[in-house]
């Protein structure tokens, strides 16, 4: 992020005075609407200049369609492609007189905007109308005749042969207690670092090692983030955890904050997710009550607080440097690492910047030790248990804690149930729109970090998405690139260019010429600042590697 916007908030954003992007979002929430004067105001409270408000104000999803009495969005992330190819939308817009994706009726009843994703892909198609997401078959009619009702989340279930292991943990802060009694922050660093406990956010880097550089950077404060932006479409693991789990994400933030020497600790939930926020502070307010948050944890000296902030409808602000300007109220662009945010993250200051499900882990960790930790996926070479989460088109979808190294195959068949109505899977997406796409004839496959990119693909975040054999794929490609032209955070051309002129090859009627998709898909990769720009060619590339008939190509 600019160093100068953030040396301005600094210097003249007044303790606990709203950001830029807090004052834009209640004036849309109030008014339908951002005007000019909003926009002055935002600077005035915020202390940045009004040229840098302008350019949070045309950046975030929730900021530019106007809104109407009756504010609908329509999810169309790739679970709810693959469960309708796109005629959900069709449908809704139909029924709601024509209107287009991003307008309000004239009357000023009623507004419908795209949302990616809701996260309700076990259920898809989603569609929320005002607060309420409501899934499945007859959504749209439920919409159209203003009887929407909230769509039910199936628990989570463990199928480790041991039994739950993440998913048994968060009840009784038994890790954060055990540390701050029995562990330096040394030891506790050690401690996660002999576990090998890989970033679940996508990359799969050690915490550890990140943690250890933030211990390590000068700084006069350091803070913990939690990265809850979750924005793959098909993958709704971090929704669970923090709606459901949100001891646990917490525990695990007061855990990296003892270990790194940081005192306070930040989430950035989804305004995708309406649930999340509220179902965090209640848990932040109930472990302040019993004494795992607050100036002296449990009589150790050590202090921690954690504060709950919702983000503005963005996929790329779950890149961690979009992720802290975004904290920051700024426009969620993506900045050049490094340096990295463990040197110099939120306010300048070291940070580790985390994925929930990573801090998650931390508990078992500080509770059961790194062997006991790494034998729960025996054979595999990764430590721990993962969550993964399967979408509709399963038999049995939900989020499943199993071990790492399962073949892809098991998962689908025997956890997830095979698909319904004995459909045939075409291929799969795992680990969200960056990950490649898994032919049926690659099923076997390990479950696991390395297995799966030996194959082009990525285990990411674990989300995965099953299409069926009525799959169009040329229009799965057009899906797929159109997300990625929409979610581009603009700062580098590759990207910015790149991935609009791939969509409109695939969305027009002609065929595609090969050579210069190809050309085009190496200057992403090449080119491209960050992985959104040089990994979403990857499932361009399984396509054209395995499905080359069905793309139309020249
Ligand atoms: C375009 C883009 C989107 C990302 N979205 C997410 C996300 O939604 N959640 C997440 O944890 N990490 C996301 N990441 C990865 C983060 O930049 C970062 O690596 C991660 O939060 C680090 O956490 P971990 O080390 O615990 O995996 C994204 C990266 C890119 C390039
Ligand atoms: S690759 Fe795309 S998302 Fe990443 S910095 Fe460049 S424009 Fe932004």
């Amino acid at each position: 992020m600019s160093r100068n916007l953030v040396e301005i908030i600094r210097r003249h954003h007044a303790v606990g005075a709203p950001t830029a992007l807090e004052v834009l979002k209640d004036a849309m929430q109030q008014r339908g609407e951002i005007t000019d004067d909003d926009r002055r105001l935002a600077a005035e409270r915020s202390g940045l200049p009004e040229a840098a408000v302008h350019g949070v104000s045309t950046f975030y999803d929730d900021l530019l369609a106007p809104r109407g009495a009756r504010h609908v969005r329509v999810c169309t992330g790739t679970a709810c492609f693959a469960a309708t190819g796109d005629a959900h939308v069709d449908a809704l817009r139909e029924g709601l007189g024509g209107l287009q994706l991003g307008e309000r009726r004239q009357d000023g009843a009623v507004s419908l905007a795209e949302t990616v994703c809701l996260g309700f892909c076990h259920a898809s198609p989603a569609i929320r109308d005002g607060d309420i997401v409501d899934a499945g078959p007859g959504v749209v009619e439920r919409v159209l005749a203003g009887a929407t009702r909230p769509a039910a989340e199936p628990p989570p279930r463990s199928v480790l042969p041991g039994g739950p292991q993440l998913l048994a943990t968060g009840r009784d802060w038994q890790g954060l207690r055990r540390a701050l009694a029995e562990m330096t922050p040394e030891q506790l660093l050690a401690q996660v670092t002999e576990a090998e406990v890989r970033g679940r956010g996508g990359a799969g880097f050690p915490a550890g090692a990140k943690w250890a550089f933030a211990r390590d950077a000068p700084g006069e404060r350091k803070f913990i983030v939690a990265n809850g932006d979750e924005g793959d479409p098909g993958s709704y693991i971090d929704k669970v955890l923090m709606e459901a789990w949100p001891n646990l994400l917490i525990e695990g933030m007061a855990l990296a904050g003892y270990a790194v020497g940081a005192d306070h600790g930040f989430v950035l939930t989804r305004s995708e997710y309406p649930r999340s926020k509220p179902a965090l502070e209640a848990a932040v307010a109930q472990a302040h009550r019993d004494g795992h948050l607050g100036a002296d944890i449990h009589a150790s000296g050590f202090g921690f607080d954690v504060t709950i902030v919702e983000g503005a409808g963005s996929y790329v602000v779950g890149e961690e440097t979009a992720l802290l300007a975004c904290l920051q109220g700024l426009r969620g662009t993506v900045s050049a690492r490094p340096p990295f945010p463990a040197q110099r993250g939120l306010h300048g200051l070291p940070t580790v910047v985390n994925n929930v499900e990573t801090l998650c882990n931390v508990p078992l960790v500080a509770r059961a030790g790194a062997a006991a930790y790494a034998a729960l996926s025996p054979g595999s070479p990764t430590a721990g248990s993962k969550l993964v989460c399967f979408n509709e088109r399963f038999a049995r979808p939900g989020v499943y804690e199993v071990a790492f190294g399962t073949p892809v195959r098991e998962l689908c068949e025997d956890v997830a149930g095979g698909l319904i109505d004995g459909r045939e899977i075409k291929a799969l997406q795992i680990g969200g729109p960056l990950g490649g796409i898994l032919p049926a004839s690659q099923l076997d496959t390990p479950f696991d970090f390395d297995d799966l990119a030996a194959v082009g693909c990525m285990l990411g975040h674990g989300g995965i998405v099953a299409f069926d054999e009525t799959t169009d794929m040329r229009a799965l490609a057009t899906h797929l690139l159109h997300f990625g032209a929409a979610e581009s955070c603009g700062k580098c051309f590759p990207c910015r260019i790149g991935l609009r002129r791939a969509h409109e090859m695939f969305a027009s009627d002609v065929l595609v010429d090969r050579e210069r998709l190809e050309a085009l898909l190496e200057t992403l990769e090449l080119g491209s600042l960050c992985a959104h720009g040089g990994a979403m060619p990857a499932p361009i590339r399984s396509l054209l590697a395995h499905f080359p008939q069905q793309l139309g190509l020249a």
